[in-house]
């Protein structure tokens, strides 16, 4: 029941506005990419970490890895397609868990917790409730409110069988665009568990969030 970590981190980081993409960037001195491997790597049950990066960052993942261990492959031009070729690299494996490069916060515990729902079923993935008032906004203009109650934000790392997700990626036929795996799972017919996800994996999105990431980072270690 070999567990393979995949992390996917072939973005371009079009919403930070140029520069490195963000998963090379550095908070308080350790690259974000480095800090995603280092959490899926340490956690006893990982047995492997693969990364997919974007064309010609070979060079760029070494530098932030340093001496971490981590095999790698190329992604695609959608996430969705990223995930699917790091699928197909890795090959074989009893579980996977499925992360963003973007979300380097990721406590030990999240991964017991999918880990331990993916005994009895295909999928799990860690959400987080919703805490705002929810209206439609196109164009600046406020429409009909939603109800939030029911609704959860959605978090990586996805926990999946590998054989499972590897199939419904295959299988894969849909109009939009997904943004995570267990679309793509649930696409497939299969159940997907939601676990408790956690404030610290928030995905580091705009360049305010790197600010934030270390301010936080701070205020824990002093
Ligand atoms: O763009 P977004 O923040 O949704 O990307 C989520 C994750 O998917 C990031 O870690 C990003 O590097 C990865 N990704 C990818 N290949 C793409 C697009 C995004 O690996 N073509």
């Amino acid at each position: 029941n070999r567990t393979v970590a995949l992390i996917v981190a072939a973005g371009s980081g079009s919403r930070m506005g140029g520069g490195i993409p963000k998963q090379y960037r550095k908070v308080a001195g350790v690259p974000v990419i480095a800090r995603a491997v280092d959490a899926l790597a340490s956690h006893p049950a990982i047995d492997a970490v693969h990364v997919v990066i974007g064309a010609g960052q070979e060079a760029q993942l070494s530098e932030a890895l340093g001496e971490r261990v981590a095999t790698s492959s190329s992604g695609g031009a959608t996430r969705r397609e990223s995930v699917r070729a790091g699928l197909e690299a890795i090959g074989d494996a009893g579980r996977v868990l499925i992360h963003d490069a973007a979300r380097p916060f990721l406590p030990p515990a999240v991964i017991d917790r999918l880990l331990a729902a993916l005994e009895d079923k295909a999928g799990a993935i860690p959400t987080l409730s919703m805490v705002d008032t929810l209206v439609r906004a196109d164009g600046g203009v406020l429409g009909d409110n939603v109800p939030r109650e029911g609704l959860a934000r959605v978090q990586t790392p996805q926990a999946f069988r590998f054989d499972t997700i590897l199939a419904a990626h295959r299988d894969w036929s849909g109009d939009a665009e997904p943004t995570d795996d267990a679309q793509v799972a649930r696409a497939a017919g299969h159940t997907v568990l939601a676990v408790p996800g956690d404030i610290m994996l928030e995905k580091l999105t705009h360049e305010a969030d790197f600010a934030a990431a270390e301010a936080r980072l701070g205020a824990i270690m002093t």
